[in-house]
């Protein structure tokens, strides 16, 4: 089940996110910061795992800065040996759902163009995402920027 995060649980998203090979360790330092309850009108939720092994998943979202009624899937990240089974996309529509209930009309993905995130684009692709851009060397040299929307 989804639940709020807690400063708590921060420890157990920054093992998750570094699990899922999205951060490395140190830079995934700014998620002390992050997850803080700071009021920008971000959501994090978080899923313990059933096997009592910290955490299943991990959803991050918050309002797109200067766009209206528009949110930034800021993080999504799935135990690796839990990926495939369907939580990613459960997630997903768990938040646009969220989202069309708060007003809201637009969801805005940044990912990367490497090849370690090849399977990434593919499931935004596959929940109806449209890849709109991408930015070369964006990121880091060699890493691009790819920017998706879904409209809610
Ligand atoms: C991307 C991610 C959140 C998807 O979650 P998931 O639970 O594995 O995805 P689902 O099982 O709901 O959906 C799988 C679909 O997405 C794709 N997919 C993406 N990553 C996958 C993975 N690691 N394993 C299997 N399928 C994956 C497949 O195309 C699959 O399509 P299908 O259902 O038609 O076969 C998860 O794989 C993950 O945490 N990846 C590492 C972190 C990451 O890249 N986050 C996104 C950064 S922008």
């Amino acid at each position: 089940m989804l639940r709020t995060v807690t400063p708590a649980d921060t420890p157990q998203v920054v093992d998750l996110v570094v699990a899922a090979g999205m951060f490395s360790r140190e830079e995934a330092g700014f998620l002390h910061e992050a997850l803080l309850p700071d009021g920008d009108g971000g959501t994090c939720l978080v899923e313990d795992a059933d096997d009592g092994a910290g955490l299943a998943s991990v959803l991050f979202y918050r309002p797109e800065e200067g766009s209206e009624r528009a949110f930034d899937l800021t993080m999504i990240a799935v135990r690796p040996d839990l990926q495939g089974g369907g939580r990613g996309a459960a997630l997903v529509r768990h938040l646009e759902q969220d989202l069309r209930e708060r007003g809201q009309r637009l969801v805005v993905v940044r990912t990367s163009g490497t090849p370690q995130y090849d399977r990434s684009r593919a499931f935004y692709r596959g929940l109806g995402y449209a890849e709109h851009t991408r930015v070369p060397d964006y990121w880091t040299d060699g890493d691009d920027l790819v920017l998706f929307t879904r409209r809610l």
